[in-house]
């Protein structure tokens, strides 16, 4: 049974104060680089393509080009195995092809709304794998997925590093999570959005869909967060089974057809430069947590922080008098200063989201200490 899709609360939300609000403290992405930034980044063959562009249709799975460059970041993919659309876009058309009403999926939870959501509203039974605090960080704990898998179980959604909590499992826990995966005939569906966002590099987990012994692993990632693009709205898919590319690419034809002409140019020149930028992102993150744990560490009564491994966010508890929503309304009517309440991740417990890519953090959560401090 179809049913409507409700309200996305996160984007909702971010929609009414995104650009009304001078201080974000809960933005998921990096400080946008500019277009002179990138241009100067450009290696001269990006830079050729970018001169000469026709601004004409575009081949539907994206530039040749651009998808070769992806496919370099999978060992053993080729071109053929990704397909290039914005990464929302990603998600819906996946979640539209890899399911039908009556199939049982398990998510990550809390989770970006649409990895569940749009699966929710086209009939299929959704059961959250709780992401949990402890005293050493966040944990999965992975009997607890052994035991949410019924025989109409088809696809398992994970998302690391993740977002809202900065978590980022082993690769031994990650390749229990595909063993069992396997076992049980799932596809898992990995969202990798924060990838290359590892605080060390060693920690940094191989791709869901080049995993040596597992088949069915489809990737998720693009150039809104770790690449610090997302005006450009690309991100891509990727697969090695070329049944589900074909299925993807007959959807895409009802969703955009094919990318922005300059937005895959530009999306190329980002990732030859990958090493550069994700340089760039990991040392502002890194000093943002610095400031981070200087204010944490003022108001221990108040906050319970727990440092993410990766990414550009992490969750933190509330554990003042007032709701975390009260919390954060009045933080924005005195400070102008927008944080996003666990709510917004359909939480009810006591967190909110703080966003650690942005120049602008410091200033940001000094506006927050002066709150406190008044
Ligand atoms: C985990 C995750 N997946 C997917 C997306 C969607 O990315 P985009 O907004 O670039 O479409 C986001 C954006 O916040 C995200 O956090």
């Amino acid at each position: 049974m179809m049913t409507s899709l409700p309200p996305f609360k996160l984007e909702r939300f971010f929609a009414q104060y995104e650009f009304q609000v001078k201080y974000l403290l809960s933005p998921s992405d990096c400080e946008a680089l500019s277009m002179r930034e990138l241009l100067a980044m450009a290696d001269p063959d990006s830079l050729r393509l970018w001169e000469q562009l026709s601004l004409g249709y575009t081949e539907s799975q994206g530039l040749p080009a651009l998808r070769d460059e992806v496919s370099r970041l999978y060992p053993s993919l080729q071109a053929e195995d990704v397909l290039i659309l914005t990464p929302e876009e990603g998600i819906f058309i996946a979640m539209n092809t890899l399911l039908e009403p009556g199939d049982h999926m398990i998510t990550i939870s809390p989770a970006y709304q649409s990895l569940y959501e749009i699966a929710r509203s086209r009939g299929i039974e959704v059961t959250p794998w709780q992401v949990r605090p402890t005293e050493s960080g966040w944990r999965l704990d992975i009997d607890e997925l052994a035991r949410a898998i019924t025989a109409r179980t088809r696809l398992l959604v994970i998302n690391f590093p993740h977002n809202p909590t900065g978590y980022l499992p082993s690769k031994s826990e990650l390749a229990a999570i595909l063993a069992l995966a396997a076992r049980h005939g799932l596809c898992v569906f990995s969202d990798e959005m924060y990838r290359f966002l590892e605080y060390s590099p060693q920690q940094r987990l191989p791709a869901v869909c080049a995993w040596p012994d597992y088949e069915r692993g489809i990737s998720l990632s693009g150039l809104s967060k770790s690449f610090a693009l997302p005006g450009l709205r690309i991100g891509w898919l990727a697969t090695r089974d070329r049944q589900v590319m074909q299925k993807w690419l007959m959807f895409k034809d009802y969703t955009t057809i094919c990318s922005s002409a300059p937005s895959e140019v530009l999306a190329l020149m980002a990732l030859r430069a990958r090493d550069q930028i994700v340089q760039r992102n990991l040392a502002i993150i890194q000093s943002n947590t610095l400031a981070a744990e200087r204010f944490f560490a003022e108001f221990p009564g108040l906050f319970g922080w727990r440092k993410p491994n990766a990414g550009s966010v992490a969750f933190v508890e509330w554990l003042g008098q007032e709701t975390v929503e009260l919390f954060c309304q009045a933080v924005l009517d005195t400070k102008g200063v927008m944080i996003v309440p666990g709510s917004m991740f359909d939480l009810t417990a006591s967190y909110f989201r703080l966003g650690l890519g942005r120049r602008n953090f410091p200033e940001a959560i000094m506006r927050l200490r002066d709150y406190l401090i008044e």
